[in-house]
């Protein structure tokens, strides 16, 4: 077991109804608030006037039309400028991971003096932040209890993730009748986000029994809830169930004490959305299965043969290499039966940037040091089968 040092300071407050306590929470950060939200999808279940109504002692500056994959230009610098203009308390981000992960750029950039891409790309570290609370409408990311964000450059095809402990929310308010309305292919996406968060913590050199176990009924959670969710949008113990194990995806809770992965097909994925901006949990359900093939090896086929017997109860003691393949071509069948394209030319990516592509994987993501390390050429080999 490895050493680690972990806190998360973001109060979760869980459940239907939840957002009565936003007055009295929002009151803790101070009276100006910037609010930052989507493209439109809090307007049409309500929560943009609810919102608006339990704050009207409040005062709010808006900052809409975040996008997914956020973009740095206009929607973090435009952020930046409105903080600083207005010298703004705190954020409440309502929407999903994109909205809540551009408003941690916008956090931190509000509170430097540079440029604020310094602070994504590793440049410089932030000092302080503006208070981040969020109101998540969309089970996937995670974001909410975690102090990653990832952020896109369209000029130079950067889609990069980072982590900084400002970052973190200092409250997230999570309450599953708003994913009521996300879309089947959001759903889908979503459930493939949170189950591949999972893999890439499980597929490492050293994890535990604890670990694994939890781990594993993450995946088969999210396999059934998944499941509910897109037979029965409004089924509230299985969007609340799926809503909470998103929630813990990249917060390392699932792996305390394991050796790092790389997290490799998330490095991949992120050079798929930034040349093609693809929805990202679409990108990783088409990845996954052709990386596993990729990386299976005598190294590796022990991991596989934990997940096929102990997710999909696949049957111990057949041959080694079998259980793995079998697991693998079970994690494909689940992403196609939910409904996700699983293949790049289905979401409009062909064969003409593989080799960009790959190359600015490589160049960008460290996946040489991933657990199964990977060159330029097996990214370009793994792309090129997903097509
Ligand atoms: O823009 P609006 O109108 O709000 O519509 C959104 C958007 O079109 C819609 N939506 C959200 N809540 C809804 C809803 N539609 C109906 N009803 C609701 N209740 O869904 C669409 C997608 O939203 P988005 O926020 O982009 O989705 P998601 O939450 O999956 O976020 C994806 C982004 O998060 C990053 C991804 O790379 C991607 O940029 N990630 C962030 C992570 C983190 N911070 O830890 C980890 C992840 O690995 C991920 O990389
Ligand atoms: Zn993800």
């Amino acid at each position: 077991m490895q050493n680690f040092d972990y806190m998360t300071p973001t109060r979760l407050i869980f459940g239907k109804g939840v957002i009565k306590e936003l007055p009295e929470v929002m009151a803790q950060f101070g009276k100006k608030i910037l609010l930052t939200y989507g493209g439109g999808s809090i307007k049409k279940i309500g929560l943009y006037d609810k919102v608006k109504e339990l704050l009207s002692d409040f005062e709010i500056i808006e900052l809409s039309g975040i996008q997914p994959n956020p973009k740095y230009d206009p929607s973090v610098l435009d952020g930046v400028r409105l903080c600083k203009e207005h010298d703004v308390d705190v954020i409440l981000a309502v929407g999903g991971g994109s909205v809540l992960d551009c408003s941690k750029a916008i956090a931190t950039g509000a509170k430097y003096d540079g440029d604020p891409w310094d602070l994504i790309s590793y440049k410089a570290f932030a000092k302080e932040s503006i208070p981040i609370v969020d109101i998540i409408t969309l089970a996937a990311t995670g974001s909410e209890y975690d102090s990653g964000g990832v952020i896109s450059r369209t000029e130079t095809n950067d889609k990069i993730g980072y982590v900084d402990p400002h970052n973190f929310p200092a409250v997230s308010f999570l309450d599953p009748t708003y994913t009521f309305t996300v879309s089947k292919k959001q759903t889908a996406a979503g459930c493939a986000d949170a189950m591949n968060h999972i893999m890439e913590q499980y597929f490492c050199e050293d994890s535990t029994i604890l670990n694994d176990g939890f781990m594993e009924a993450g995946l088969k959670s999210l396999m059934v809830n998944g499941r509910k969710c897109l037979d029965d949008p409004e089924d509230y113990t299985a969007r609340a169930e799926m809503m909470l194990t998103c929630t813990y995806g990249c917060n390392r809770i699932y792996a305390l004490g394991s050796s790092p992965s790389g997290w490799p097909c998330h490095g991949m994925e992120h050079a798929l959305s930034a040349y093609y901006d693809i929805t990202h949990g679409e990108g990783l359900a088409i990845i996954t299965p052709r990386w596993m093939k990729h990386i299976l090896s005598d190294k590796t086929v022990g991991r596989f043969v934990k997940y096929g017997v102990n997710v999909f109860g696949i049957d111990s003691s057949l041959d080694k290499f079998d259980i793995a393949e079998k697991a693998i071509q079970a994690t494909y069948d689940f992403f196609e039966s939910i409904g996700i394209p699983m293949h790049l030319r289905d979401v409009g990516i062909d064969e003409s940037r593989i080799d960009e592509m790959a190359h600015h994987v490589a160049e960008n993501e460290g996946l040489e040091n991933a657990w199964a390390p990977l060159l330029e050429k097996d990214i370009a080999d793994i792309f090129r089968a997903s097509l």
